[in-house]
């Protein structure tokens, strides 16, 4: 076990009310797996990657509850001294947009090697050669000439291959992916989630990949944890998520991906995902649940087992 989430809870404090982002979250990631987070937008996938980094903007947001234990240590006692150092070198995040996490006035050679200096020991020259090492592994073409240019000047693929670069240099044992492809055009996208699985490979990282893509997740995964409104919801190695979904919402989820020659229309789920200020009694998600019963509405559904390595949070499997 690599990271183990337990019973987070993040609130915003807006003057709307509290928004109870993430409510006393459950998440295990091991050892040199890619675990997928997946959800609709707004149920708090961004939010348990930052509250993991302690990258929860504060004000307004802040950790209210709960244990991050990574290598075995609470994240959330730590200072914010060994936070940083722990940030990019032990674990290390990829952001949707990459042109937003690239500095325009510095060139990108200067980026990659500031972050390994910043980690690791050694001079600007070692740094630097490191630095085309990197990437050449995320095939970026004429690595030595890329490092002295800036970002405006290179595509968006390129951008995302530099995060990348960036990211593993310091080689973590766990890289958060938010969204990674997202901005990304289809082919390009492929590339990107291509140089990543053979990275993983290469590497042995864990990866937690964060996505509402769910084509992404058959791709790239081995586990996958189902989030809705701030909960988990289901959590199956990959093969159990897509052939046998317990959860409404899961199966929710699945019916939503197009298919080919599909003519049909597409089935969603109705409905938007509940307020997080002033969330439903009982399951969150019942209001939208097809099959809810009285019991729903009044009582949280406990996390129920249904197989060694699947779980379900509903009351159809609680007897
Ligand atoms: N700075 C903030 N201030 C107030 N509320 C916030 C803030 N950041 C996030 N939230 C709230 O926390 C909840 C979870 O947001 P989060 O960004 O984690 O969603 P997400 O699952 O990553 O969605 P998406 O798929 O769109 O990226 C949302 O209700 C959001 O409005
Ligand atoms: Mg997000």
């Amino acid at each position: 076990m690599l990271l183990e989430i337990k019973e987070l809870e993040t609130h915003f404090f807006t003057y709307e009310g509290v928004v109870k982002a993430l409510n006393k979250l459950d998440l295990t990631i091991y050892k040199g797996e890619t675990l997928g987070l997946v959800g609709e937008t707004g149920c708090g996938k961004s939010v348990t990657a930052l509250s993991i980094l302690r990258l929860v903007p504060a004000p307004p947001g802040k950790i209210v509850g709960g244990k991050v234990f990574f290598e075995g240590e609470n994240l959330l006692e730590k200072e914010e001294k060994e936070m940083r150092k722990i940030r990019g070198s032990k674990i290390s995040m990829i952001f949707q947009n990459p042109t937003s996490s690239l500095n325009p006035v510095f060139t990108v050679g200067n980026q990659v090697t500031t972050v390994t200096r910043t980690h690791q020991k050694g001079s600007k020259r070692e740094a630097q050669k490191k630095a085309t090492e990197m990437f050449e592994l995320v095939r970026l073409p004429d690595p030595e000439r890329t490092l002295w240019k800036y970002p405006h000047e290179l595509s968006g693929g390129m951008q995302q291959r530099i995060m990348i670069a960036m990211a593993l240099s310091c080689e973590p044992s766990l890289l958060i992916a938010d969204e990674p492809t997202t901005a990304l055009d289809v082919t390009i996208q492929a590339q990107v989630l291509n140089l990543i699985k053979r990275l993983k490979e290469e590497t042995k990282t864990s990866i937690l990949l964060i996505t509402h893509n769910l084509g992404i997740v058959a791709k790239m995964c081995d586990r996958v944890v189902v989030m809705y409104a701030g909960e988990v919801v289901e959590e199956a190695s990959l093969n159990k998520i897509f052939e046998a979904p317990k959860h409404p919402y899961t199966m929710g989820l699945l019916g939503a991906i197009p298919k080919l020659n599909q003519k049909e229309k597409l089935e969603v789920i109705k409905g938007s995902v509940c307020s997080l200020i002033d969330p439903p009694q009982g399951c969150r998600f019942y209001p939208r649940c097809s099959s809810f019963t009285e019991i729903c509405q009044k009582e949280k559904p406990a996390r129920v087992k249904i197989e060694e390595d699947h779980f379900v949070s509903c009351h159809l499997y609680n007897f």
